[in-house]
C-alpha cells in the first residue's frame, strides 16, 4: 500500500514537470529557417518562458543558411507565433522580453567557419554556463545528423566526457534512419562523439500528455492493472487515423510511407507503453528497459505471416466532409505509378507470459474519415450462460478506450439493466474527459520534450536499442513488400476506413474494428 502511494507521488511529480533541475544554458537550433522551428519549437519555448520554466539565464540561437539579422529572424518568429501558438496569440510585453534571448547565426552546416562563428557567438554571451551548457536541436535533414555532431565535436562544442560542471546534449528529430542498417550507422556515427545519455531521439508522441498518462493510468490503478493480461483481455486495437492526405509532403512521403512514417515510431511506442511490464522505478533506464523488452517480445513475422497479418493500401480520390480529395498518385511530388502505402493495418502477437495469444491490432492511415488516436482494450466476454436465453439482453464485452487525441479521455463500457419491469440490458459508458476535470489546457508535446531535454531526463526519448528493435521489425515487413506492386485490393477511397482487407484481418479471428467517434 505504502509502495503504491509512493508510486503515485512519483508519477504525479513526473507528470507535473515540477522540480526539474534546469541549469542555465544555450539552446541552439540547427534548421532555424524550417517549419518545425517556427511552428513548434519557438512557440514551445515561448510558452515555457511564459510559465517560468526555462532556465535563467538562457539563450536561444538559430543556425541556418539564409542571410538574416537577429531582428529579421525575431520578426519572422513573432509572426509565426501569432499563427501557430496553442494560445492563438501572445502577449506583446512577454514577447519583447522573450525575443531578447533569441539570436541568429548564419551558417552552412558543411562549412567549418560556420561552427567557429557559432562558437564565437556562444562565447560572446560572457557566461561560461551559456557557452558550455549546450542543448543542440537538430531540425535538419537526416542525412546531416551525423556530420553536424562530428563538426560540433571537432569545434569543441560537444564533449563525450564533459567536465562535470558542464553538459552538452543533442536532440535528434525523426526519422532516425530509414531502416535498421542506416539507424545503426547513424548510432555509431553519433556515439563516436557522444555518450548515449547525451542523445535525445525524438518521438513527439511521447511528449503528449495522454501518451504519458498510459503509464500513470496503468500503474497507479490497481483495478485495471490486475486485469491487464491474457486472462481478462481478448484483444487490443490501436488506431492513429488522420483526416489529411500527404499534402505538400509528397516528396518525403514517397521515401517513407505509412510503415516508416508512423508504425516504426509512434504506433510501436504506444504499443510498448500499453504492453510493457511495470518498471522497477520511474528512472529513465528502468522504463526504457521495459519498453525494449516488450518490443523484443513481438513475434517476428515470416513472409507468409506478413501476407496474412499485414495490410497495406494507398488512397485514391474521394471526399471527406464534402471536400474532394485527390488520389495519392496525383499528389504533388508523387510518382503517378507509386506503390507507397498510405495505410497500414497489422496484427501483432507478443510472446511473453502476460500477452501470449492476445492480438494487438494496429492501424494508421491518411485521408481517413477523421483524425483520432485511441487505444481500445477489449475485455473477454462473460460466459454465455445467464443472459443467453433472454432475447432482451444486449450484452457487450467490456471495453476501455483511452482517447489520446482529440477529446482526450478514458471511457469504460459496461452493461446495465434498463430501468423498468423488463430484464433488458444495455451497454452504457462511463466517460472521463480531461478538459472537464482538468480544464482545457493541454501543453504541446514539444514543450514537455524541450523541458525534459534541458533538464537532462531522457525518459520521453527513444534509446538506441529501442529504435533499432523497432526498425528490425519494420524491415521484415518492408522486405516482404519490396518489388511488389500494389494489387487492386490494396487501395481505398479517401474518406473511408481503409481497404476491406483491413476488416478481414480482424474478422478472420472473430474481431471487428471499432472506429473512433466524431
Ligand atoms: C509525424 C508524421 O511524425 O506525425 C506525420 O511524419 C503525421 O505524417 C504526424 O501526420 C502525426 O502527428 P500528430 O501529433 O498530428 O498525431
Amino acid at each position: 500500500m505504502e509502495e503504491l502511494t509512493q508510486l503515485d507521488e512519483l508519477l504525479s511529480c513526473r507528470n507535473d514537470g515540477v522540480g526539474r533541475d534546469v541549469t542555465p544554458c544555450s539552446i541552439v537550433i540547427f534548421g532555424a529557417s524550417g517549419d518545425l522551428t517556427s511552428r513548434k519549437l519557438i512557440p514551445a519555448l515561448y510558452h515555457l518562458f511564459c510559465g517560468g520554466q526555462l532556465p535563467n539565464p538562457v539563450r536561444i540561437v538559430g543556425v541556418a543558411r539564409r542571410e538574416k539579422s537577429d531582428e529579421s529572424w525575431r520578426h519572422e518568429l513573432k509572426e509565426a507565433l501569432g499563427r501557430f501558438s496553442r494560445s492563438k496569440g501572445f502577449d506583446e510585453k512577454v514577447w519583447s522580453e522573450f525575443e531578447k534571448l533569441i539570436s541568429y547565426c548564419r551558417g552552412d552546416l558543411t562549412d567549418p567557419d560556420s561552427y567557429d562563428a557559432l562558437k564565437d557567438q556562444l562565447e560572446s554571451f560572457g557566461d561560461p554556463q551559456l557557452s558550455k551548457n549546450l542543448l543542440f536541436y537538430l531540425a535538419v535533414s537526416p542525412s546531416q545528423f551525423a556530420e553536424v555532431v562530428k563538426r560540433l565535436h571537432e569545434h569543441g562544442m560537444v564533449h563525450k566526457d564533459a567536465q562535470e560542471e558542464h553538459w552538452q546534449r543533442v536532440v535528434i528529430e525523426k526519422p532516425f534512419g530509414h531502416d535498421l542498417a542506416s539507424a545503426q550507422e547513424l548510432n555509431r556515427g553519433i556515439t563516436d562523439y557522444l555518450h548515449e545519455k547525451q542523445v535525445f531521439r525524438i518521438d513527439h508522441y511521447l511528449g503528449k500528455e495522454t501518451v504519458q498518462n498510459i503509464l500513470a493510468f496503468r500503474f497507479s490503478n490497481a483495478i485495471f492493472e490486475g486485469l491487464w493480461n491474457r486472462q481478462s483481455i481478448d484483444h487490443i486495437q490501436i488506431t492513429v487515423s488522420e483526416k489529411l492526405g500527404v499534402g505538400t509532403r509528397g516528396g518525403y512521403y514517397e521515401e517513407a510511407g505509412a510503415l516508416r512514417d508512423m508504425v516504426q515510431n509512434h504506433l510501436l511506442q504506444v504499443l510498448a507503453l500499453v504492453g510493457m511490464e511495470p518498471p522497477g522505478s520511474l528512472d529513465a533506464e528502468a522504463i526504457r528497459d521495459e519498453k525494449v523488452k516488450l518490443l523484443q517480445s513481438i513475434r517476428p513475422l515470416s513472409p507468409e505471416d506478413i501476407s496474412k497479418q499485414v495490410v497495406r493500401a494507398q488512397y485514391f480520390g474521394g471526399e471527406i466532409d464534402g471536400e474532394s480529395r485527390p488520389a495519392y498518385r496525383s499528389e504533388d511530388k508523387v510518382s503517378p505509378s507509386s506503390n507507397v502505402e498510405t495505410f497500414v493495418a497489422l496484427k501483432v502477437l507478443i510472446d511473453n507470459w502476460r500477452w501470449s495469444g492476445v492480438p494487438f491490432y494496429l492501424r494508421t492511415g491518411k485521408n481517413l474519415p477523421l483524425s483520432a488516436s485511441e487505444i481500445r482494450v477489449q475485455f473477454r466476454p462473460v460466459p454465455n450462460v445467464l443472459f443467453a436465453a433472454n432475447p432482451e439482453a444486449n450484452v457487450d464485452a467490456n471495453s476501455l478506450v483511452l482517447r489520446l487525441q482529440p477529446n482526450e479521455g478514458i471511457c469504460l463500457g459496461f452493461n446495465g439493466k434498463v430501468p423498468g419491469n423488463s430484464s433488458r440490458l444495455d451497454p452504457v459508458l462511463m466517460d472521463f474527459r480531461y478538459d472537464t476535470v482538468f480544464g482545457a489546457y493541454t501543453p504541446e508535446a514539444y514543450e514537455r520534450l524541450l523541458l525534459e531535454a534541458v533538464a537532462g531526463d531522457s525518459t520521453l526519448f527513444i534509446r538506441r536499442d529501442e529504435v533499432e528493435t523497432a526498425w528490425a521489425f519494420v524491415d521484415s515487413i518492408r522486405h516482404a513488400w519490396e518489388g511488389r506492386a500494389l494489387s487492386n485490393r490494396e487501395f481505398y477511397s479517401a474518406g473511408t476506413w481503409g481497404p476491406e482487407a483491413a476488416d478481414q484481418l480482424l474478422s478472420a479471428s472473430g474481431h471487428q474494428w471499432v472506429n473512433p467517434k466524431k
